[in-house]
């Protein structure tokens, strides 16, 4: 009998130890399999640091590449993606590409800013290299890039003019939704050595952006319109959704992101019950899959393309939303990752984690893409989940 136990209690113990043993949890399958893409396609793509991944054609595998400049908005996401991937694995040459690369974008905070973008720009890239590193020349970047962005200020409007190049066409001083990410360049700055009026700055972008960016209900224009001079709001239209007064789903994923970012670095909670809106708002109008179609109100739904871009902006947003309301939001967030990755993958071999985003839909350009941008936020959310 006393012999018989051993047997049992081997047994009971394996199947103990088998109920217990976690599944590898999303976050660390999702990012084992982003870490592998970015190695693979990194070694292929070698160490010319002066061109960059943007997008994948529908039916296509391998990134096109577009060159360093100021113009192209997307140079910081290869570089942030990088970090993100060297941050998950610490793999030696994930980071040296990834220095290799924000190195290059070096130049673009020794001129004037050529727009908004300039955060988008330099923030992945020397942002979370600074993170990561502590060198302190890439700290110096991003307080260079401080300087540039805020002289795009115009305090008698109260934001950031988003498109310079874009003052004729609208008829005025423009700020755009987007422009609330780059926000974070400016209150980062202010807090790391730069000049604290760069946070006064940020706030007076965010609470004009709220007032002319926003309709009641909580959806988003994409642009709001000023007389520089005076400051009055002339009009708010779009540029990238499919009408005035639709909600284009990337312009209330940036929204969703800023106004949390903004309320990490304020806490004031005006901030935090806006996001908290214009969440509520995107949420509820989400197809089933968790995945926005490019613009909520196209009338070619279901029909019309999707964007994983959206939904891993936002899915980043509402997992750093959820750190500040209790968990809510969290389960939203993971719902969406785990449709990103089980549904929106790319496939084995192909150069992007994700596909299906949509660029700029009323121009034609890169709809149903892989985009660069899309990647990024993927990986940043998983990060975040993962360390949650
Ligand atoms: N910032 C440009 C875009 O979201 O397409």
């Amino acid at each position: 009998m006393k012999g018989m136990m051993k047997p049992l209690y081997l047994a009971a113990g394996l199947l103990l130890a088998a109920a217990c043993a976690r599944p590898a949890s999303l976050a660390d399958e999702a990012l084992d399999y982003c870490v592998k893409k970015v190695t693979g396609v990194q070694e292929r793509l070698g160490a010319d640091y002066g061109e960059s991944p943007r997008n994948i054609a529908p039916g296509d595998c391998r990134w096109n590449l577009t060159p360093v400049c100021q113009e192209n908005w997307t140079m910081g996401f290869w570089p942030g993606i990088l970090w993100y991937a060297y941050e998950a694995s610490g793999n030696a040459a994930l980071e040296t590409a990834a220095r290799g690369y924000t190195e290059a974008l070096d130049f673009i905070a020794r001129q004037p800013a050529y727009d908004h973008d300039i955060g988008f720009i330099m923030f992945p890239s020397f942002g979370n290299g600074f993170r990561l590193t502590g060198d302190p020349a890439y700290k110096e970047a991003v307080l260079a890039t401080a300087e540039r962005l805020a002289a795009l200020f115009n305090p008698a409007v109260g934001t950031i003019l988003s498109w310079p190049r874009e003052v004729p066409n609208f008829g005025g001083h423009n700020t755009i939704m987007d422009n609330m990410l780059n926000l974070e360049t400016l209150f980062w700055a202010a807090e790391n050595g730069g000049d604290p009026a760069w946070k006064d700055i940020a706030i007076t972008h965010a609470d004009t952006t709220m007032r002319y960016n926003f309709r009641p209900d909580g959806t988003s224009y994409h642009v709001a319109v000023y007389d520089a001079e005076t400051g009055a709001h002339k009009y708010s239209c779009t540029h990238q959704g499919y009408a005035d007064d639709s909600m284009w789903a990337r312009g209330q994923a940036w929204g969703i992101y800023g106004y949390t970012m903004v309320y990490r670095f304020t806490r004031e909670p005006r901030f935090l019950e806006f996001a908290q809106k214009i969440a509520d708002v995107y949420l509820a109008r989400l197809p089933e899959d968790k995945v926005p179609y490019w613009d909520f109100c196209d009338p070619e739904i279901p029909n019309a393309s999707k964007d994983a871009s959206a939904a891993a902006v936002v899915a980043s947003a509402l997992l750093e939303l959820s750190t500040y309301t209790d968990g809510k939001y969290r389960a939203d967030a993971e719902a969406m990752l785990r449709s990103l990755y089980e549904n929106y993958r790319a496939p084995e071999g192909c150069d992007s984690f994700l596909l299906h985003s949509t660029g700029h839909h009323p121009a034609g350009k890169e709809i149903d893409y892989s985009i660069v941008y899309a990647d990024y936020y993927f990986i940043e959310a998983l990060l975040r989940l993962k360390n949650l």
